[in-house]
């Protein structure tokens, strides 16, 4: 899945584990964290799953295979898998991820077959993998894929993902499907809205919700806020136009102090004045010669701030040369935080 900030990638995600668990998979879910290697945050999740399939009772050679290459994994990649006894270590890993992994994800997925289960993995922030361990993972289940084995991924991340994982290996556009998330369709935005109202005998007039559904773009993070600073703002049933634009005010302001500063605050000083730039510009993502030119800046010099931007998950490239926010109405915020003539004066020094 591919989307934006706050689009609900993860609300997903959790969906789709539910459902994998409903139906007698064995799931491992993992949040990437950029600073943490692919096989440190993989092998303790692939070990618990590899001791609930044992737990479904026919213990094999295979099932010890696949402990034996967990083992060789870890001791390898210096990933730590709770109380393993590495001397038991099977065939030695080569040390070569790719190869590696691929061993691994064979081993387990022949396991899981054996056992008629099957392996949810659910990764988000995928993003965040450095090259060599996304290349590595798609290497791993295009050879599951290959093999047809009970082995599955859910992914999802920011929307450069697509080109990350195409650039890491060209048939990857080939080995998955790129369903785009992005802001609900109006009646489920209504629905988001009025729903948890109703069923606490509160209800929106029409002219309130039409309101707050402008107001937000359908964007799903958006709309819990504005739901909640609606219910706040409003004394009785229903809740009104007025309380809906006062909830638009509240809602404005708490996200000032809230995630967009944060946001802003994990920005370098040149990281800030490019973003700046970039807001000027409006929602809608924007030419990055554009961006350049306004800056005073040569292509080549203003390039690597935006992919420094992209890198840390605030701006994305739609297509090649555009590039925009990847939280809505951060580029409001943007022009409120930094007025224009303290913009000007930062760029001038
Ligand atoms: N289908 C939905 N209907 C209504 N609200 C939703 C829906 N999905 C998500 N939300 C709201 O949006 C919020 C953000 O969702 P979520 O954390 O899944 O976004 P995300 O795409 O993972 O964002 P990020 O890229 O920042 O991790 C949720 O906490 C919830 O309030
Ligand atoms: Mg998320």
């Amino acid at each position: 899945m591919l989307g934006l900030r706050g689009v609900g990638k993860t609300v997903l995600l959790n969906a789709f584990e539910a459902i994998a668990e409903e139906n007698g998979c064995q799931t491992a879910l993992l949040e990437i964290d950029p600073e943490k290697s692919l096989a440190q945050q993989l092998a303790p999740q692939l070990q618990h799953v590899l001791h609930r399939l044992d737990r479904l009772k026919k213990t094999s050679s295979d099932l010890q295979r696949a402990f034996n290459s967990l083992r060789a994994f870890a001791s390898m990649f210096k990933a730590s898998v709770g109380d393993v006894d590495f001397s038991l270590a099977g065939s030695p890993a080569t040390g070569d991820l790719a190869i590696d992994l691929t061993d691994l994800f064979v081993a387990i997925g022949d396991a899981a077959k054996k056992r008629g289960a099957a392996i949810v993995l659910l990764v988000d922030e995928i993003q965040y993998l450095q090259k060599g361990d996304l290349s590595a993972l798609i290497m791993a289940l295009h050879k599951i894929s290959q093999r047809q084995l009970p082995l599955l991924l859910f992914g999802a991340g920011l929307p450069q993902l697509a080109k990350l994982a195409g650039d890491a290996k060209s048939y990857a556009e080939r080995l998955f499907d790129y369903p785009p998330i992005g802001p609900l369709d109006p009646k489920s935005a209504r629905h988001a809205l009025a729903a948890p109202a109703l069923r606490e005998d509160v209800e929106y007039e029409t002219a309130a919700l039409d309101y707050v559904i402008d107001q937000t773009g359908r964007y799903p993070f958006f709309l819990q806020v504005w739901g909640s600073h609606c219910w706040d703002e409003a004394g009785n049933s229903p809740i009104t136009l007025a309380d809906a634009k006062a909830a638009t005010k509240a809602a404005i302001a708490a996200l000032d102090e809230g995630i967009f500063k944060v946001r802003l605050a994990r920005l370098t000083d040149r990281q800030k004045a490019y973003a700046r730039a970039m807001a000027e510009f409006g929602a809608e993502p924007v030419n990055s010669s554009d961006i350049a030119n306004s800056m005073n800046l040569s292509l080549s010099q203003a390039a690597p701030i935006r992919d420094e931007l992209i890198k840390k998950g605030m701006a994305y490239s739609p297509e090649r040369g555009l590039v925009g926010f990847t939280v809505p109405k951060f580029d409001e915020f943007m022009r409120r935080a930094i007025p224009a003539t303290v913009a000007k004066r930062k760029a001038k020094a």
